[in-house]
C-alpha cells in the first residue's frame, strides 16, 4: 500500500477567491495547496476590464500570507458588451489568462452575463484568433428547462453549435457535472476540456435531499444522478488530458447558505487536494493523480508545468465543522468527516 504521494505542485483551474475580508479569508487556503489558480471573475460588479483585473490581482497579491508561492491567473467577465480589442489588449499584455462566459442569470453574480452566444461573436472569433480559452459555465437558464437537465441541453442548444461556427476556440467546460458532458468533452477536437469538482466526485443529488435540505452540499450546477457521478469518477481517473483539476471553491458566509434562499457554492479549498485523492485512491488510480492535478491544466492552456513538488500522506485528516472568516463562519466541503489523505507540506 502506498503510503505517501509526490507529485508536481499542482494548480487549481478554478476558484471563487472573493474580494475584502472573505478573499482576506479564504486566499491562504488555495496558495497553500495550489502554486497558480484561474480566478474567476464573478464579483460585484464583475471584472470586466484590464484595468479591474489588475487591480483585482494586486489586491489577491496583497491578501496572500507572507510565505505564500502563488500565481493568480486572471479572467475577464463576459458581457454582451464586451470589446473584442479589450480582450485582445488584456490577454497580450499577459493581464486575462482567459476569458469566462457566464449565461445571464445562471449562478452567483451572473446578471450582467450574457444573453445570447451571438452577441459576443466577435469577442469569441478574436479568441479563437490569438489562441485565448474560454472558460464556459454550461448551463441554460430557460425556466422551461429542469435544472438537472441544464447542462445537457446547453450542450445541444448553445456549445455543439458554437465549436461548429467556430472549431479552432479552445473551451474549458468548468465543472462538469453529467454524464452526457463527459461524452461531449470526450468525443470532441483537442481544442475542448473540462474542469472537474471534489464534490461532483463525492456526492449525488441525495446528498442535497435525503434526509433533509442540506445548503452546503448544493452548488451550480446542482449535483445529479449517480450515474452522472460515475461518469465523472472514471473521466477524472481515467488519465485523459481532456480532465483536470478545477475545484470550483466557493465560499459564502454560513447564514447566507442556511437561509430560507441559500446561496449555491461548496467552500472546498482548505482540504481539496486530500477530497480528491480518496477518490482517485478507490478508483484505484492513484498513478493518474498527477496528470490530473499538475500536468494537464498547464498543457492545455500552454502555460510551464510547475517545478516544485508537494507531498501527501496516507494519515488520518480530520476537517473542522466550520472556519472562521472574518465575522462569519464558513463551513468546509467534509465537514467533521475525516479525510484518509494529508497534504503534508
Ligand atoms: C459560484 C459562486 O458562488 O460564485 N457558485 C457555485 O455554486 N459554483 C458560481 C459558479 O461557479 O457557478
Ligand atoms: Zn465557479
Amino acid at each position: 500500500m502506498t503510503d505517501s504521494l509526490t507529485i508536481r505542485r499542482p494548480d487549481d483551474w478554478h476558484v471563487h477567491l472573493r474580494d475584502g475580508a472573505m478573499l482576506e479569508a479564504v486566499v491562504g487556503h488555495t496558495a497553500r495547496q495550489f502554486a497558480r489558480a484561474i480566478v474567476m471573475p464573478n464579483l460585484s460588479p464583475p471584472v470586466t476590464t484590464v484595468a479591474a483585473a489588475e487591480a483585482y490581482r494586486d489586491r489577491i497579491l496583497a491578501a496572500l500570507p507572507a510565505d505564500a508561492d502563488f500565481t493568480p491567473l486572471m479572467t475577464c467577465y463576459l458581457t454582451n458588451n464586451t470589446d473584442p480589442e479589450e480582450v485582445r489588449r488584456g490577454f497580450e499584455a499577459g493581464v486575462f489568462t482567459a476569458c469566462k462566459l457566464y449565461p445571464a442569470g445562471a449562478t452567483t453574480n451572473s446578471d450582467s452575463g450574457v444573453t445570447d452566444v451571438a452577441n459576443i461573436r466577435g469577442v469569441l472569433e478574436t479568441m479563437a484568433e490569438i489562441g485565448m480559452v474560454l472558460c464556459v459555465h454550461g448551463e441554460v437558464t430557460h425556466a422551461d428547462v429542469d435544472i438537472f437537465d441544464r447542462e445537457a441541453v446547453f450542450i445541444e442548444r448553445v456549445l455543439a453549435p458554437l465549436l461548429e461556427d467556430l472549431p479552432q476556440l479552445k473551451v474549458v467546460f468548468e465543472h462538469l457535472t453529467s454524464e452526457e458532458g463527459v461524452q461531449f468533452v470526450e468525443t470532441a477536437g483537442a481544442n475542448v476540456a473540462a474542469t472537474i469538482t471534489p464534490q461532483h466526485l463525492h456526492i449525488n443529488r441525495n446528498a442535497m435531499l435525503v434526509g433533509g435540505m442540506r445548503p452546503h452540499a448544493y452548488c451550480l450546477p446542482v449535483a445529479k444522478r449517480e450515474k452522472h457521478r460515475l461518469a465523472l469518477r472514471r473521466a477524472a481517473t481515467s488519465g485523459s488530458a481532456k480532465f483536470f483539476l478545477g475545484t470550483d471553491s466557493a465560499p459564502h458566509a454560513r447564514e447566507a447558505k442556511e437561509s430560507a434562499c441559500g446561496c449555491a457554492g461548496i467552500f472546498n479549498a482548505p482540504f481539496a487536494l486530500e477530497s480528491y485523492l480518496a477518490v482517485f485512491e478507490e478508483e484505484d488510480a492513484l498513478g493518474n493523480f498527477e496528470g490530473f492535478a499538475s500536468e494537464h491544466g498547464p498543457a492545455f492552456y500552454g502555460l510551464p508545468l510547475n517545478e516544485g513538488r508537494v507531498k501527501l500522506e496516507r494519515a488520518e485528516c480530520d476537517v473542522p465543522d466550520g472556519l472562521d472568516a472574518d465575522d462569519t463562519q464558513l463551513v468546509p466541503f467534509h465537514a467533521g468527516e475525516t479525510l484518509r489523505w494529508r497534504f503534508a507540506n
